[in-house]
């Protein structure tokens, strides 16, 4: 029995779409951090076939059976039973595949003894989740050509940032990211775009955090968040991940730096807002955004670390 846990991550330059060839590439480079509060809690066990069972309940999540016949043309793996659980909602634009798939190969790799190292377990999760490939990674990550593997950019003790996360629905959404993607590739007119222009996007956030300037960072991620949900809302038919409460939360953050606190939003494929700001400042955020009419709670998160093994 192995058992391994993951935090999810936020993208600030956000990947939306796929290039056209095998891999599960994201179309542009895009840069997250891991959110320690949050995480997946996977447990492996060999077992006489393949299970899986998500938050106490069976489950026939046929993305995982896929990622196990894709790993078995390549390794010798006998069936096993997977319980995975997350502290947070599940599948509700707060990144729990990304942070599901970072434990699940975690997991499998000390099982089965696949020997793959940090470089490698990421390739494996991105093949499950684009955005899982960041979460083998603590702190500041990259996911960039030519390789398409996370790689750490800096430590979370660079620059300890906060993320207030406010959640103001918990269901699940009806839309996948991946099909949501491929809806804007073949609908958006504003899919060329936006594409054109990612890698600007993501040197500019690269700068901001090596140069620790809160400001840069934070006009970069709002508008990479902003360029992308604008290619979400103008596909066909409309992917409008928002709900009231989304929109008076960014309004209140926007309020908050009027004010003069540093603090910015983003939003990923669902309903929740995730507010970045200072440490001094995390308190005020998290205040602002539990006042918010529509905010269930709030969750206040650091940079959390790497995918690792739990031992026993
Ligand atoms: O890789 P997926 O299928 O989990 O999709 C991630 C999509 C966003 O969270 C909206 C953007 C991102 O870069 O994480």
């Amino acid at each position: 029995m192995t058992h391994a846990r993951a935090h999810p991550n936020i993208a600030l330059v956000k990947y939306w779409g796929k290039q056209d060839k095998p891999g599960n590439l994201p179309a542009t480079p895009n840069l997250s951090i891991t959110l320690d509060n949050l995480a997946t809690d996977t447990v492996v066990s060999t077992h006489h076939q393949d299970e899986v069972w998500l938050n106490q309940k069976q489950v026939a999540d046929q993305k995982i059976f896929r990622f196990l016949e894709e790993l078995r043309s390549e390794f010798e793996l006998a069936p096993i039973r997977i319980e995975t659980s997350n502290n947070f909602p599940t599948g509700a634009g707060l990144a729990s595949s990304a942070s599901g798939f970072a434990a699940l190969i975690c997991a499998i790799n000390q099982h089965a003894d696949l020997g793959l190292n940090a470089d490698l377990m990421s390739d494996w999760a991105r093949r499950g989740s684009a955005s899982a490939a960041r979460s083998l990674f603590g702190g500041y990550v990259a996911l960039v050509p030519p390789l398409w593997r996370a790689q750490p950019i800096a430590p979370a003790s660079h620059w300890p940032l906060k993320t207030v996360v406010a959640i103001t629905n918990e269901t699940q959404k009806s839309i996948s990211s991946s099909e949501g993607m491929e809806r804007s590739r073949l609908t958006s007119d504003f899919y060329t775009p936006w594409l054109r222009g990612a890698g600007d996007d993501f040197a500019a956030a690269f700068d901001a955090i090596n140069n620790k300037d809160f400001a840069a960072l934070a006009e970069i991620a709002e508008l990479s968040c902003l360029k992308m949900h604008s290619v979400m809302l103008t596909s066909l038919p409309t992917l409008s991940y928002w709900n009231p409460a989304t929109l008076a939360c960014m309004d209140a953050v926007r309020e908050l730096r009027n004010q003069g606190t540093p603090v910015f939003f983003t939003v990923d494929a669902g309903p929740q807002v995730k507010a970045v700001c200072e440490p001094q400042h995390e308190t005020r955020v998290s205040e602002v955004l539990t006042q918010v009419p529509g905010v269930i709670r709030t969750i206040t998160c650091g940079l959390g670390n790497a995918a690792h093994i739990v031992e026993p």
